[in-house]
């Protein structure tokens, strides 16, 4: 039996967070297939084509997770849980960005590693030890040599950015001290499928785990998966608590739960992801549809949210330029260049909404009570928003 089945086809894309200067617009982008495919044994997710580390993630990587409010309020509230529950000696952070969750912590005990060397000058700055190394077992051995064993590593949305899944669990065997916490989170499979959140699926997002596909590969590793937290963040993601198998650890009722709900989703069945695919195709064709609506209102149409996730749907849509005027995005890094593959341009962010502005479509849909809130008076004013989840409407 064929192991990997290829079940969603989101067309030619350009990589996603490959924002273009104006002297590139007019020149010939690099394009993939982007093809999604399950694994029958594994119950692995994964993309098809994927790129070079170096090619994803060097000094120009764009991505800053200290952008939203959100995001800093969660990893506020996960330190507050560590110092509090765990209370540990020695804290490393596979892919610490710009230090949004390290600055919760005192620096002699952190260590940071972000191969973007841009993001990680940002937490050297404010006098963190961060290496700007990419994670594998030669830097785990090093760190293990110069450091010692760590007794809480922490990831959030960077293991599903990296090919060699054994390799990363190897190296965090090197450096995690025997009675240490892994905490890992990233993005839910089975709440992606739910959302009809297609735009999950990128080149940097490798992989989307559900709990069933991580937890086998965390077993052939000797770690297992004890306490898991379903979060609102990037559109449903999981945080999940493990620890070496020889710890005897109890395992918490909420891992019992997500194993029930994703085997009665039927997350390890083969028909639930061609039913995916069958909702995706409805979706992007009820999206063109609202777009056409909203452009023979004769109202200016901006995006809000020049997000990676917005490059699949606005690439798979075939939506750009002509539709969308432009981007607001608060990302200094972002603006002034264009969206990948669709050239719409990406403005800077100036606290308003402007009054000729009739309909906004979402790309940072996974922020959107933060935005909501922060747009009251847009809304107020009759100003209405675009959304593609779970069904593509107008709010
Ligand atoms: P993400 O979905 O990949 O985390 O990216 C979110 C993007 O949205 C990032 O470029 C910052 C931008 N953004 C705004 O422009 N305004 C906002 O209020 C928020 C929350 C995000």
């Amino acid at each position: 039996m064929k192991k990997k089945i290829e079940f969603l086809d989101l067309g030619q894309q350009p990589l996603a967070n490959y924002y273009l200067d104006k002297s590139q617009i007019n020149k010939i982008e690099r394009k993939y297939r982007l093809i999604i495919c399950f694994d029958n044994q594994s119950k692995l997710v994964s993309i098809k084509k994927t790129f070079s580390s170096k090619m994803m993630f060097n000094n120009k990587y764009p991505y800053r997770s200290s952008m939203s409010q959100t995001m800093q309020k969660s990893f506020k509230e996960l330190a507050r849980q560590i110092k509090k529950k765990i209370n540990p000696k020695r804290i490393l952070e596979i892919g610490s960005n710009d230090g949004s969750f390290l600055k919760n912590f005192n620096k002699k005990k952190t260590i940071g590693i972000e191969p973007c060397a841009n993001v990680e000058r940002i937490t050297k700055k404010k006098k963190f030890n961060t290496i700007p190394k990419y994670w594998n077992t030669k830097l785990a051995r090093n760190i293990l040599k110069k450091h010692g064993s760590m007794d809480l590593i922490y990831s959030a949305n960077t293991i599903s950015h990296i090919k060699d899944l054994n390799d990363v669990f190897k190296s965090i065997n090197i450096v995690l001290s025997t009675s240490g916490t892994l905490i890992l989170e990233d993005p839910s499979l089975l709440e992606c499928l739910k959302r009809n959140t297609y735009d999950q699926f990128y080149n940097e997002h490798i992989y989307v785990f559900s709990y069933l596909s991580l937890k086998n590969i965390l077993r052939k590793h000797n770690l297992e998966i004890y306490k898991i937290e379903n979060l609102d963040i990037h559109g449903g993601s999981n945080r999940y608590f493990i620890k070496r198998i020889i710890n005897n650890i109890k395992i918490e009722i909420s891992v019992k739960r997500q194993n029930k709900e994703e085997i009665k989703y039927g997350i390890d069945k083969k028909a639930t992801y061609f039913k995916f695919q069958k909702r995706v195709e409805s979706s992007k064709k009820k999206l063109i549809s609202i777009f056409k609506y909203c452009k023979s209102k004769n109202k200016k149409i901006i995006g809000y949210g020049a997000t990676a996730k917005s490059t699949t749907i606005l690439n798979y849509c075939k939506i750009n330029n002509q539709t969308i005027d432009y981007f607001l995005d608060t990302t200094k890094d972002k603006q002034n260049k264009y969206t990948p593959g669709t050239k719409i341009k990406i403005e800077e962010y100036k606290g308003v909404i402007k009054n000729d502005v009739g309909y906004v479509f979402l790309g940072a849909w996974n922020f959107k009570k933060e935005i909501f809130k922060k747009e009251k008076k847009y809304i107020k004013a009759g100003g209405k928003f675009i959304i593609h989840t779970p069904f593509p409407k107008i709010i």
